[in-house]
């Protein structure tokens, strides 16, 4: 592994940052799950918002998969803490690929990574709009009895 990627593929891959989990349920959580059809790896990234500024306050990920999914989903972690969930939707694997020096046979794996992020946002905005309309669900069927 230590000649054929680069060290920093190697340094994630070893001590892979953020690998964990959040309670998928805690509506402060956006969880993207996302797999690889070519390869069959399969990528779990989780963001904790701050509802009030939304702005990602921690990361975390889980992922069964090649070296090379592991060290960008570690990095994508990294990456979103302490951004905006707009700022984030900008990162492109490309970038990941880049930083990492992954070869092009390997670039589908930072793939992985951009479409987890991509997803945990969408699973959070959807979860916070389901939020608010079950809110005023309640009120609607007050004003009807
Ligand atoms: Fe498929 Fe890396 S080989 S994610």
């Amino acid at each position: 592994l230590q000649r054929l990627y680069h060290e920093r593929v190697v340094d994630h891959y070893n001590n892979p940052r953020n690998v964990g989990a959040f309670d998928k349920t805690d509506p402060t959580v956006g969880t993207g799950l996302v797999g690889a059809p070519a390869c069959g790896d399969v990528m779990k990234l989780q963001i904790k918002v701050d509802e009030e500024t939304g702005k990602i306050t921690d990361a975390c990920f889980k992922t069964f998969g090649c070296g090379s999914a592991i060290a960008s989903s570690s990095v994508a972690t990294e990456w979103v803490k302490g951004k905006q969930m707009e700022e984030v939707l900008t990162i492109k694997n490309t970038e990941i690929a880049k930083h990492l020096s992954l070869p092009p046979v390997k670039l589908h794996c930072s793939m992985l990574a951009e479409d987890a992020i991509k997803a945990a946002v969408k699973d959070y905005e959807a979860k916070r709009a389901k939020q608010n309309g079950s809110a005023e669900a309640p009120l609607e069927k007050a004003a009807d009895a």
